[in-house]
């Protein structure tokens, strides 16, 4: 399976903070906000990774990840030159995608919880179809809601719902099977000018091809889209990574603990750190300290 990740946007609800630098680029806490849906990714075990940004973003992108060989992955890149909607992705990424399977996720969406456990449980009811995932909220009005059946069968899934038929939100993760390149050519734009992923979830479900993963207790999935959102993010990072002494979305560890890079290669990526709490972190791994 490869991965895309989509930060490129607007970022309208964080001006003026977003006026000139890509959303996903803003620290939560202590490293860029790409890096925790980047963390989703390689904890599924995807290494080979298409970035997607505006022309002047993706150059920030290339220059803060580069090729991804320090961490054992491969990152690929993508222009959008202007936020058409996130359906984009899959004719933005036609040829990157080719005949795999592939796993989107959106720039600003941070995940915490058993995610390894979660994406094994969506790939197994990806079948030669799609998954999205279902989280309970507050307020199901700003985002995707999905209506279930009892035994978990998607009845319907509808973006932005004056009336939401359920609490549950979509997150901005999806898997797909290859022909998401050709059903996203097939949708047209919405009222608002996009090129919805609700439009191409539909169409799976209309196929009797799309599965949903409940998202329960023990997971959080967090908003960064506002100026509060992105505090409160960072907030939670700071308070689970000061209590329990294990980080959140440490790309170097996760690529280290699934085997991506060898312990050598950990500490030369902690030392060149080590002036900050995050290489020091990573040294301290090694030195078994923090298992
Ligand atoms: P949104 O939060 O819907 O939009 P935005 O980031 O532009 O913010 P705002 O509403 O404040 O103007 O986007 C969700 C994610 O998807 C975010 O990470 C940006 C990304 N995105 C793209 O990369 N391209 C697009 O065409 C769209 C619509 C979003």
């Amino acid at each position: 399976m490869k991965g895309i990740v989509l930060a490129g946007g607007k970022g309208s609800r964080l001006y003026p903070a977003t006026k000139v630098i890509s959303k996903q680029l803003l620290p939560v806490y202590d490293k860029p906000l790409i890096y925790y849906p980047l963390s989703v990714l390689l904890l599924a075990g995807i290494r080979d990774i298409l970035i997607i940004s505006d022309p002047i973003s993706l150059a920030q992108y290339k220059m803060l990840l580069g090729s991804g060989e320090k961490w054992g992955i491969r990152f690929t890149y993508a222009i959008q030159e202007y936020p058409r909607g996130l359906a984009e992705a899959f004719i933005i990424g036609e040829e990157f995608i080719g005949q795999s399977d592939v796993c989107l996720v959106l720039g600003d969406n941070v995940f915490y919880g058993n995610i390894t456990d979660l994406m094994r449980k969506a790939l197994s009811l990806k079948n030669s179809g799609a998954v999205v995932f279902g989280y309970p909220v507050q307020n199901p009005s700003d985002f995707g809601v999905i209506e279930l059946d009892r035994s978990g069968n998607i009845l319907s899934i509808e973006e932005k719902p004056e009336n939401p038929k359920s609490k549950f939100a979509v997150p901005g993760l999806y898997l797909y099977n290859h022909d998401v390149v050709e059903i996203a050519k097939g949708i047209q734009p919405s009222a608002r000018g996009e090129l919805e992923i609700t439009a191409v979830n539909d169409e799976y479900l209309k196929q009797g091809r799309l599965s949903c993963q409940l998202l329960g207790r023990g997971f959080a999935w967090l908003d960064t889209g506002t100026p509060k959102g992105l505090l409160r993010a960072s907030q939670f990072v700071e308070t689970v990574q000061e209590r329990q002494g294990m980080y959140i979305a440490a790309l170097e560890e996760i690529a280290w603990r699934q085997g991506f890079i060898k312990t050598e290669e950990l500490i030369e990526l902690g030392e060149q750190l080590r002036m900050t709490d995050y290489g020091k972190y990573l040294m301290s791994l090694v030195e078994g300290k923090s298992d």
